[in-house]
């Protein structure tokens, strides 16, 4: 069966399902496929931190009722380093210094609202797709080609959104010799836990020690999201609970209390600096993960795939208007300034407060001296500040 739509959007993440929100937003059809189930994507555990423009987009275009109750806004973070009265716990106050906040809420909470107002307002969604491909990027009708419920189907659309993250395929159906990739591994992973139990502050601490880094976030006032700096291809059969508590009590440094709860959920996550230039092919463009990947120390992954779809909703939106063209052609140009400065910051994080393993006493002393500047100049927590609460949008 063919279907025809105007935009042809693969993958139902933060990335498809806002472009799809916001070209209805602006009267254009769209149609999403996606090959995990809805219950699958609902309850994929990966990013929860908003950025302040993020958290006002999404109340815009009316996706903020839950976040508003439910989302927890935080004024700065708190940076933990070496010993003092304080347990090294060092308040940076984004509201003060830059006049902006972040939010944090789920991941999979944007996915359910989303999903909700989308399929609720007539915007087809089709999950558990399978083998899907691109076709005729080039041509004025491009055709995505699946498998659902056992049928074959195609949908021919006017461009296509290719939002199917890392693994998808629609950035490895561009010939290579039209893509430059640029790429970095960090010879780490981050081990991260859902418990139940209250988190140690109310604002995110991120804690340098000389076992390596842990993150202390929350997707709730009782329920934790706790990461450890762990080796790149550790098992996390090693990971009993039991040492996974000891190790984040260890790297909290007795800062606060850490409450222990039933660990509801546990992964290891690769860290990668990862990005693809152009984002677009014909009339093919990327979006989010399928373009470019992050460390998660400046939590921007989910931030930078709501950037790239508004600009492209936008390029779209005009070219509907009046046939214009030129954003579309500029699309790549427009949006990988700031991917480039979000992989800047989230590389800068990621070396600042992680251990390496060829550094030596120099690059601790170093990274030390780099914090304690950061906690007490104002110009370089301006700077922090700055970037992790959000870069300026148009
Ligand atoms: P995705 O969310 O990956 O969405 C792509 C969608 O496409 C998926 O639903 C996928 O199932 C679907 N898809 C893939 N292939 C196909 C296909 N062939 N056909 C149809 N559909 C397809 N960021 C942070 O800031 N902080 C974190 O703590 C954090 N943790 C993470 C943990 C993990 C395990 C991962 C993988 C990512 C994490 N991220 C984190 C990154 C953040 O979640 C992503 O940047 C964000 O999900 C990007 O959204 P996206 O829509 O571009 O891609
Ligand atoms: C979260 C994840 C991050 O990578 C981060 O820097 C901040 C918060 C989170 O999952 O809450």
């Amino acid at each position: 069966m063919t279907l025809r739509t105007q935009v042809g959007i693969i993958g139902a993440g933060p990335a498809g399902l806002m472009l799809a929100k916001l070209l209805q937003m602006a009267g254009i059809e769209s149609i999403i496929i996606e090959n995990r189930s809805r219950e699958y994507c609902e309850a994929r555990v990966r990013a929860g931190l908003i950025e302040q423009w993020a958290r006002d987009c999404l109340i815009d275009i009316g996706l903020g009722e839950r976040l508003k109750r439910e989302g927890m806004y935080h004024e700065g973070i708190k940076l933990r380093f070496g010993d003092d009265a304080r347990g090294g716990l060092h308040p940076i106050s984004f509201t003060k210094l830059v006049g902006k906040g972040t939010t944090i809420y789920g991941q999979q909470e944007v996915v359910k609202d989303f999903n909700t107002a989308l399929i609720a307002s007539g915007v087809p969604i089709l999950f558990e797709v399978e083998d899907a491909s691109v076709h005729d990027l080039d041509s004025k009708k491009p055709k995505i080609k699946f498998r659902h419920d056992g049928q074959p189907q195609e949908i021919e659309c006017d461009f296509i959104g290719g939002c199917d993250g890392f693994h998808g395929i629609c950035r490895p159906s561009i010939p290579e010799s039209a893509l430059q990739l640029f790429d970095r591994e960090y010879p780490f992973g981050w081990l991260g836990i859902l418990s139940e139990s209250p988190p140690p502050d109310h604002e995110l601490i991120y804690s340098y020690t000389e076992r390596g880094f842990a993150l202390y976030t929350m997707r709730s006032p009782t329920v934790s999201r706790l990461y450890l700096q762990v080796d790149h291809d550790e098992d996390i059969d090693n990971w009993s609970d039991d040492r996974i508590w000891d190790e984040l009590h260890r790297r909290l440094h007795g800062a606060r209390k850490l409450e222990e709860g039933k660990i509801v959920q546990k992964g290891i996550t690769p860290m990668r600096s990862f990005v693809t230039e152009p984002m677009q092919h014909g009339r093919l463009f990327l979006a989010g993960d399928s373009a470019h990947i992050v460390p998660p120390t400046g939590a921007k992954g989910m931030n930078l795939a709501f950037a790239d779809v508004r600009v492209l909703a936008r390029a779209i939106a005009a070219f509907y208007k009046s046939g214009a063209t030129e954003l579309l052609e500029r699309y790549s140009e427009t949006v990988l300034p700031r991917v480039w400065k979000a992989q800047r910051f989230s590389w800068w994080m990621t070396q600042l407060l992680h251990r390496f393993p060829h550094e030596n006493a120099f690059d601790q002393r170093r990274q030390l001296a780099e914090l304690d500047y950061v906690a007490g100049s104002v110009a370089a927590s301006t700077t922090l500040a700055e970037n992790y609460a959000g870069l300026p949008i148009d």
